[in-house]
């Protein structure tokens, strides 16, 4: 059997990670590998309505934090799983890292508490790889217009999460820092370089 991979893009807001998630679909669909494309959080019928009451209503941090990790064991169980174990390539906007960052470092949570709840929310299924775009804060945030109240936190919160990326990528060998200040054909072009040797060994 074809052999599955799991690979997460990551970042702050207005890093560019759904744009290069549409770019490696088309790669790999030119590549005939079988994949799906997910994300976190909302993409479960459950995670969807814990999406809508993360993002819109105010909460405890704790709260949230228990509410990402609900949406994350709904996320592995019912999409990232199945579709591993048929052999499936699974390509996911965020992932567990996503929590260390913003509920970890941004709301300043303890880290080893989160790890302990990502350890049971993901069974283990962690990326085998995970693209960290990474590029200054205020240059992210010009990128993009706030929509939900995690976007319209303040530049020191969104510098703290992207601090806790850098910080928690240096800890980890399956983890990839791309320069996302760089213009979008460059760092497509990385991320294909890295693909390209991935789907040779598939
Ligand atoms: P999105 O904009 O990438 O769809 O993600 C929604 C928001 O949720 C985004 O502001 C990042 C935030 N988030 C966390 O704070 N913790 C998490 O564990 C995840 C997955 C996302």
């Amino acid at each position: 059997m074809k052999q599955s991979l799991y690979i997460a893009f990551e970042g702050i807001e207005g890093s560019g990670k759904s744009t290069h998630v549409r770019f490696t679909e088309e790669f790999l669909k030119a590549k005939g590998v079988s994949f799906i494309t997910t994300f976190e959080p909302g993409a479960t019928p459950l995670g969807k309505r814990l999406r809508e009451m993360i993002l819109q209503e105010n909460m405890d941090p704790f709260t949230e934090l228990l509410l990402y990790i609900a949406d994350r064991k709904e996320h592995i169980k019912e999409i990232v799983k199945p579709a591993i174990n048929k052999g499936m390539w699974v390509i996911s906007d965020r992932c567990f890292l996503s929590t260390l960052a913003y509920q970890g470092y941004g709301r300043g949570l303890n880290i080893k508490l989160i790890e302990k709840l990502n350890e049971i929310a993901t069974e283990g299924i962690v990326p085998n790889l995970i693209i960290l775009l990474d590029l200054d804060v205020e240059s992210a945030l010009k990128r993009c217009k706030p929509t939900d109240r995690i976007e319209r936190e303040s530049l020191e919160f969104h510098k703290k999460v992207r601090k806790g990326y850098l910080e928690e990528a240096q800890k980890r060998k399956n983890v990839i820092i791309i320069n996302s200040s760089l213009p979008k054909e460059e760092v497509k072009k990385k991320i294909i370089e890295i693909l390209s040797n991935l789907t040779d060994q598939y």
